[in-house]
């Protein structure tokens, strides 16, 4: 099988990410329109039997059928491309669409992974829960502790999945150690960028083999849609492909317009996004109802050094405890006017959400203090409302605890 081969963008190297998210899909497109045309089929018509057959047997061919590709998603696989700084990158129906059927492409029974003590839950599922029952065995490891993974390493090692920032405290991963200690030899390495973005960190640039994304979060930007995005080199895309042809999590066409369209203003949104999270995490450390806040813009998070080295912005989400206990958390996430109770991350508007009250139907309680979530803790995804009528939100949600 032949592979279908992105054309050359003409200037995108040169190009700031401002430039790149308007124009790096240019050279994709299939008319005149200036916004482009959603191709809403799910088959494609060939033109006579001999391109019926190169359709059938490219990889990757964008009109063929759109579980294999289609015009809308190759556009922003371009941009994705370009913003993680990768060969390629692949469009997938979620994040954990994306997260799944890259590991599953990669792996293999008999194979042994790593990955960290702490994921999105979903992604910890697979890994303690999935793998093994496929005959993949894995090792759950500190993020934080670089000794720890090194001595998880194993001759029959194959991937290590890493997640940086992650939930609940926000704790990094040293993503150029990662790569340092599986490069030699042979392993694969898996990033989770969600909580970062490629505009404030770029884990390939610091030899991180395949980067994951839940498109869902900064790359929409509105809260409206679910998608995935997988961004790596030509050939790791095609075993990665092939697997998603096979489980099927294929972005509808409007989806991808949509989020082609989120794209187009994403820097502009991680500026201020950037800005009105530190900004009120730096209020918040200040105030006398609040127990802690993590967040790794801070001077006072523990790898503060470490997102200096690998982050250039430290992205929406804060998490804090408050001073009090379950039902004084819960009251007051209640009370907040502005910031929106809802899950998820990355769009324009504020969300927060009371951790353990989220979890409290899936997890145990012993499972969530293993996994550092508190009674007290409160997850916020700030967005680009004014910083003012947000801390004036949270000023008058924490008075009602007094
Ligand atoms: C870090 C991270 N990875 C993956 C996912 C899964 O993304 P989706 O909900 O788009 O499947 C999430 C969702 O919150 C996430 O936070």
């Amino acid at each position: 099988m032949t592979s279908w081969a992105q054309p050359e963008q003409a200037h995108a190297a040169e190009w700031h990410d401002e430039t790149t998210v308007l124009h790096g899909d240019a050279a994709l497109a299939t008319d005149s329109s200036v916004s482009p045309p959603i191709h809403y089929t799910a088959t494609f018509k060939a033109g006579s039997a001999e391109e019926f057959a190169d359709m059938a047997n490219t990889a990757r061919h964008p009109g063929f059928y759109t579980r294999y590709g289609n015009p809308v998603h190759k556009r922003v696989e371009a941009i994705l491309a370009e913003l993680e700084g990768t060969e390629t990158a692949l469009l997938m129906a979620s994040g954990m669409g994306a997260v799944s059927t890259t590991i599953l492409g990669l792996v293999e029974r008999g194979d042994h992974v790593i990955a960290q003590q702490r994921h999105y839950m979903s992604t910890s599922k697979l890994f303690e829960e999935v793998l093994p029952r496929f005959g993949v065995q894995t090792t759950i490891v500190d993020q934080a502790d670089l000794g720890a993974l090194e001595a998880a390493i194993r001759p029959e090692t194959r991937l290590i999945m890493v997640e940086t920032p992650v939930n609940p405290t926000l704790t990094l991963t040293d993503l150029q150690a990662v790569a340092r200690l599986a490069r030699p030899r042979g392993i694969l390495t898996v990033a989770d960028n969600t909580f970062a973005s490629p505009l404030n960190q770029r884990p390939h640039a610091l030899g991180i083999d395949v980067v994951v994304h839940s498109a869902t979060k900064y790359f929409g930007g509105h809260h409206d849609l679910t998608a995935g995005a997988v961004c790596c080199s030509q050939e790791l895309a095609e075993r990665i492909w092939a697997m998603h042809v096979t489980l099927g999590a294929v972005l509808s066409p409007m989806d991808a317009w949509l989020l082609l369209r989120g794209l187009r203003t994403l820097p502009l949104r991680m500026e201020r996004i950037n800005a009105n999270a530190l900004a009120l995490a730096r209020w918040l450390e200040s105030r006398d109802e609040i127990e802690q806040v993590f967040y790794p813009g801070l001077e006072s998070h523990p790898q503060h050094a470490l997102a200096l080295h690998q982050m250039k912005g430290y992205g929406a989400v804060i998490a804090f405890s408050i001073k009090g206990g379950f039902d004084a958390t819960s009251r007051f996430v209640s009370s907040l006017r502005l910031a929106t109770h809802a899950v998820s991350l990355g769009g324009v508007e504020t969300l927060a959400v009371h951790t353990a009250a989220m979890w409290a139907g899936t997890m145990t309680e012993t499972q969530m203090t293993a996994a550092g979530i508190e009674p007290n803790f409160i997850r916020m995804s700030v967005g680009v409302e004014h910083i003012d009528d947000l801390k004036r939100d949270l000023k008058q949600a924490l008075s009602g605890l007094a």
